[in-house]
């Protein structure tokens, strides 16, 4: 690929925990001249850059703004014409219900010589971090990551046959969701839980069932970010 000026890294930053970014995102992220960074990724990172870093934020309340995304875009490619290293830190894992490989195809493009460098999504390390297996052997064989929100608010949630469901975006369309797993022909008394602000200090659980989740979001007042797990993991976990 023909590079301009500089090398763009689309780095996944990891759940929440500034721990949990890569070796390889971190060691990019010190030598980065630019960090293009969203609300999601923990702001704890940010001291790894150097001083003279140009710091952006380009985080978004909703993620499907495309004229935002655009915006993004467009400063990717201007960046990488004055810097040499370019960061792009994304919360999570870049790729998972994240526009990271828009951003990738745009680069592509663009001919902006890039990289992507994988995290750990909150969709594993929220319920891992509860001790919650998605995966248990002869037991739960599939684990599916699942959109809580569309972009058309009336379109159905999925709710696929897979052993243990995770699902992103699900707080404010709960009920919608809750609706997609009964219509699948899931029992009301299936366990699921939400974790909140996964590996953050102020991290919590909040349990329930399909039956009961609706208005546990409701009693407990839980907040986004937040990813629900649905099916016989919750309950698994090491005590
Ligand atoms: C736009 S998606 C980005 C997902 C991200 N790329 C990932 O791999 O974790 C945003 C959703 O991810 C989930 N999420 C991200 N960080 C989280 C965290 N620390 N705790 C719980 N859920 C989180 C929430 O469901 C949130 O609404």
């Amino acid at each position: 690929m023909k590079s301009n000026n500089g090398k763009v890294y689309i780095v996944g930053a990891g759940p929440g925990d500034p721990e949990l970014i890569s070796v390889k995102g971190l060691n990019v992220l010190k030598r980065a001249d630019c960090v293009l960074y969203d609300f999601l990724s923990a702001p704890e990172l940010l001291e790894h850059a150097k001083e003279s870093a140009e710091k952006i934020c380009v985080g978004k309340a909703d993620g499907l703004h495309l004229k935002e995304q655009d915006e993004t875009n467009s400063l990717l490619y201007e960046k990488s014409l004055i810097h040499k290293t370019v960061v792009r830190l994304k919360g999570g894992d870049p790729f998972i219900f994240s526009r990271g490989s828009e951003e990738a195809k745009y680069l592509r493009e663009k001919k902006v010589d890039h990289e992507v460098i994988p995290g750990i999504t909150s969709a594993i390390a929220g319920p891992e971090s509860f001790g919650i297996p998605l995966t248990i052997k002869n037991k739960i064989q599939s684990v599916a990551i699942v959109t809580g929100r569309k972009k058309d608010k009336n379109a159905e949630i999925d709710a696929p046959d897979a052993g243990t469901l995770v699902y992103l975006m699900a707080v404010a369309n709960i009920k919608n969701v809750v609706k997609a797993l009964k219509k699948s022909g899931r029992k009301e008394n299936i366990p699921c839980a939400f974790i909140e602000k996964a590996t953050r200090k102020d991290t919590r659980i909040v349990r329930g069932t399909i039956g009961t989740i609706e208005e546990k979001v409701k009693k407990e007042k839980v907040k986004p970010p937040a990813v629900l797990v649905v099916g016989e993991a919750v309950g698994c976990e090491e005590k």
